[in-house]
């Protein structure tokens, strides 16, 4: 089925964050390093950004290096980050091309500095781009993001610059890393794993969810189309019924 004619325009989803899982296991169904699997989800992150700019979203997340990850093998942790400076520096071009604007969440303290440094530099180089925002997520974990944001609060209270009273939803979402994005409408995880291992916990709070057993470097645009088409034919009701949605 081509689920690309199904959607319906006026509802493509705002912002959507993604797991991208499976790179691994994809790599040894064929007998492959794991590293291999990686750079094959390397290619599904260039197709799926840009078939998100194409339909219309405006922001895209991707967990591409979790707090977690650091416990895998340095072997692989090297890879990974030698394979996202590698990506950047090749990517910017095609980014600018498409004006999709770059931006990450995440500790980047923590990253090796050829990382940091690639990555700031494909910031510094797409800027102005605004057709589209896509988000890696490196060195990131939910958890450590709203203490983050509750030590930066507590802060201001200390301070004397905010009261107390201040501290509402609101608040709370402006200290966070994404507080210049709307949160995500719609969380995709590949790989069958229906867990939200530490990912924008407090953002995710009323998006919908969706899963799919398909292997990240296997996931193509008619999966991301079927995702989203899933995603128009469900009713986000926060909390009211479904009479009161008709009104
Ligand atoms: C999950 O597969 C994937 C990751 C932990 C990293 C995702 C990284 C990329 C797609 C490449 C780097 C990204 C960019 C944007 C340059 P897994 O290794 O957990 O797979 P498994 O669960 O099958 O072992």
């Amino acid at each position: 089925m081509n689920y690309e004619d199904l959607l319906n325009k006026e509802k493509i989803p705002q912002h959507i964050a993604i797991i991208m899982d499976g790179n691994g296991r994809w790599a040894k169904k064929k007998g492959q390093p794991r590293v291999l699997g990686h750079r094959a989800g390397v290619k599904t992150v260039r197709r799926i950004t840009e078939a998100c700019a194409k339909i219309g979203v405006k922001y895209l997340t991707l967990y591409a290096f979790s707090t977690e990850n650091w416990n895998r093998p340095a072997f692989e942790v090297n890879a990974l980050m030698r394979l996202l400076v590698e990506t950047l520096n090749k990517e910017v071009k095609i980014l600018n091309k498409n004006n999709i604007q770059l931006q990450t969440i995440g500790d980047l303290t923590g990253l090796p500095k050829r990382s940091k440094a690639a990555m700031e530099k494909a910031i510094e180089a797409t800027t102005s781009n605004n057709r589209m925002r896509l988000t890696l997520a490196l060195n990131y974990s939910g958890r450590w993001e709203i203490v983050e944001a509750a030590k930066t609060l507590a802060q201001k209270a200390i301070a004397g610059e905010i009261n107390m009273a201040d501290i509402n939803e609101e608040a709370f979402s402006a200290a966070l890393t994404t507080y210049d994005m709307p949160d995500p409408d719609l969380l995709i995880r590949t790989s069958g794993e229906t867990r939200l291992s530490n990912y924008l916990l407090w953002q995710l709070a009323y998006s919908e969810f969706y899963f799919t057993p398909l292997l990240w470097p296997d996931f193509m645009e008619n999966d991301l189309y079927e995702a989203i088409y899933t995603f128009q034919n469900r009713e986000r009701r926060y909390g009211k019924t479904s009479e009161q949605l008709d009104e």
